[in-house]
């Protein structure tokens, strides 16, 4: 595998893919490189049959704490425009392996952006979600206005991204933007269970269920609907469909091929 400056990535047992941000002094603050090693790092392993969930995580102090504002103190307009960071958020998006994002500490505008990507997530009792650019005199610019309003509804992502109102780890929780809440001590245990589990499950099944969720998001009822019931079809035509039914009816586990 390649060497990371900004991550560190391992593959953890049970066909896990495990990438962990890695810029402590900056809190994991999310420059065009560390986007371009997440990237480079999900697509190895969205390529690799072995690896069957991922989980991405930062520190015990800061998922991310944003977008790195040096970096982009500088910048214009057009040099916005010509970065390569935002295609790059568009092709994680594309990642088919589910993603459980285990989030501790700070995870703020780039950062819960990133998280927003991830497909479960995961918070420590000490995290906190916030959206704080327009402090900077600026917006959330990677999905955070289009992500945030889906995860946790119009008024309280307009109180967070007009007014920085911040979520503990409990209101995040109420508001839907994660599934579980656990002791920080716990959390990368929970998390890797938790992929684990997902990584256990027929894998084509798994790609088609995570591609149908998702497209909740960006299309009308009906045309979802049509797409779900295409891949309902389709996972007729795998042998892990047949083993699946059998395996339940012969009262077994199942064994799956991914075929
Ligand atoms: N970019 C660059 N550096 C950052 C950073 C960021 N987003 N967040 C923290 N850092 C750096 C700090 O500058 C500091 O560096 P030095 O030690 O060299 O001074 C170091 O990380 C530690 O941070 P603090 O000393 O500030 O730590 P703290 O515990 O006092 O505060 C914090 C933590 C509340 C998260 C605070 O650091 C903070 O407010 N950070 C910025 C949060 C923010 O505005 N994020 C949005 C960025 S814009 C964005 O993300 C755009 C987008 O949508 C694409």
């Amino acid at each position: 595998e390649p060497t990371y400056e900004n991550i560190l990535v391992e593959r953890a047992e049970g066909g896990v893919g495990l990438i962990r941000l890695n810029r402590p002094k900056v809190l994991n603050a999310l420059n065009q490189a560390t986007i371009t090693e997440v990237l480079h790092a999900m697509q190895t392993f969205d390529n690799d049959a072995e690896v069957r969930a991922i989980v991405l995580t930062g520190s015990e102090r800061a998922f991310a704490a944003g977008s790195d504002i040096a970096e982009m103190s500088g910048k214009a307009a057009p040099d916005m425009l010509a970065d390569r960071r935002f295609s790059q958020w568009e092709e994680l998006r594309r990642v088919r392996t589910p993603i459980i994002g285990a989030v501790a500490g700070f995870c703020l505008g780039g950062g819960n952006e990133l998280a927003m990507l991830c497909d479960v997530l995961i918070a420590a009792e000490n995290a906190t979600f916030g959206q704080p650019e327009i402090n900077l005199g600026i917006i959330p610019g990677a999905g955070g206005t289009q992500r945030l309003v889906r995860a946790v509804g119009k008024s309280l992502a307009m109180e967070m991204i007009l007014t920085d109102r911040r979520l503990s780890a409990d209101e995040a929780l109420r508001a839907g933007l994660v599934s579980r809440v656990v002791p920080a001590e716990a959390l990368m245990d929970e998390a890797l269970r938790v992929a684990r589990s997902v990584a256990s499950r027929a894998p084509i099944a798994v790609r088609l269920a995570k591609t149908s969720v998702l497209r909740a998001f960006d299309t009308t009822l009906e045309v979802g609907l049509e797409l779900e019931r295409h891949n309902f079809y389709l996972l007729f035509s795998t042998e892990d469909q047949r083993e699946g039914m059998r395996a339940f009816l012969e009262k077994r586990p199942p064994v799956w091929r991914g075929r």
